[in-house]
């Protein structure tokens, strides 16, 4: 990994940070001279990530269902950290079902991890870096399924385009503090949450194991899905000097898939 300084002397909250491109991103943002918070509700991961990456790292126990949870994973970020510079709103989870099969637990369950845990600790966020009075960057992960729905996806795509949404009006809203906000969106991107998708698709659509990653592969323009890494460069500008003129806008970094 490149190792430079575009985020020395920042601290980041990353919530859902114990594994996959949540971890990608605190590994990136240490290696660029930042302090993280490891937050997620799977605060053993959390814990083994932390000391995996070194004392530039906490581990923070983090529901972003519970309002309690997200007060206090901001509170414990401030006084281990002693700042919030960077939040990343990475935290979600995969729904899928046909239409006639979607139960109205798992919508509630997708909408409160993904929409209104980013929305919550976006806005207790943003309290303590308006509070503090020196800004802030504030990145949401949106996602391709973001950008249109998928036919077996509905619930978790309108959750991804809630996020667009919330960007644009988070964005708004908050650059006159000097808070930029802005989101990713990325395509298929390999690691645990798509081994999820793929043992979905077997079942739905008669694949063999593999083989829905193996075909979603093949259709990216760039030639192969997508890795945790592929994502941090975006992170990081995002959170760097460079991008201070940026407001409001979602990224695809998706190899190609989505155009806009
Ligand atoms: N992997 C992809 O193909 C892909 C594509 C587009 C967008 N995204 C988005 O990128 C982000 C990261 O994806 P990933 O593939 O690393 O996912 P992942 O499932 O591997 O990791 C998600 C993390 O969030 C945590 N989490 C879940 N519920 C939580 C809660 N209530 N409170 C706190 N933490 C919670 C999990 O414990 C896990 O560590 C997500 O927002 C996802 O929707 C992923």
């Amino acid at each position: 990994m490149k190792s430079m300084s575009r985020l020395e002397g920042k601290c980041a909250l990353i919530t859902g940070a114990a594994r996959g491109i949540g971890l990608a991103f605190a590994q990136t943002y240490v290696a660029e001279g930042a302090r993280v918070a490891i937050a997620d509700i799977d605060i053993k991961r959390a814990r083994e990530a932390a000391e995996a990456i070194g004392s530039a790292a906490v581990a923070i126990e983090m529901d972003v269902t519970r309002q309690d949870s997200i007060d206090q994973a901001v509170t414990e970020t401030v006084a281990r950290l002693g700042q919030i510079d960077i939040l990343i709103n990475n935290a979600a989870i995969f729904a899928a079902a046909p239409i006639v099969e979607i139960t109205r637990a798992d919508y509630h369950r997708a909408f409160e991890v993904n929409v209104a845990g980013t929305l919550f600790t976006l806005q207790a966020v943003a309290r303590h870096m308006i509070e503090r009075g020196r800004g802030g960057r504030i990145i949401n992960m949106a996602s391709q399924a973001g950008r249109r729905g998928e036919a077996l996806v509905a619930v978790y795509c309108a959750s991804k385009a809630a996020i667009i949404s919330l960007t644009q009006s988070a964005g708004l809203d908050l650059i006159r503090h000097g808070i930029n906000v802005n989101a990713i969106a990325p395509g298929v991107v390999d690691g645990e949450h798509w081994d999820g998708v793929d043992a979905f698709f077997a079942r739905y659509e008669n694949k063999a194991p593999g083989q829905k990653k193996r075909e979603v592969g093949a259709s990216v323009p760039f030639g192969r899905m997508g890795v945790a890494e592929d994502l941090t460069g975006m992170a990081v500008f995002l959170a760097s000097a460079e991008a201070e003129y940026i407001v409001a806008q979602t990224y695809n970094v998706d190899g190609g898939q989505w155009m806009s």
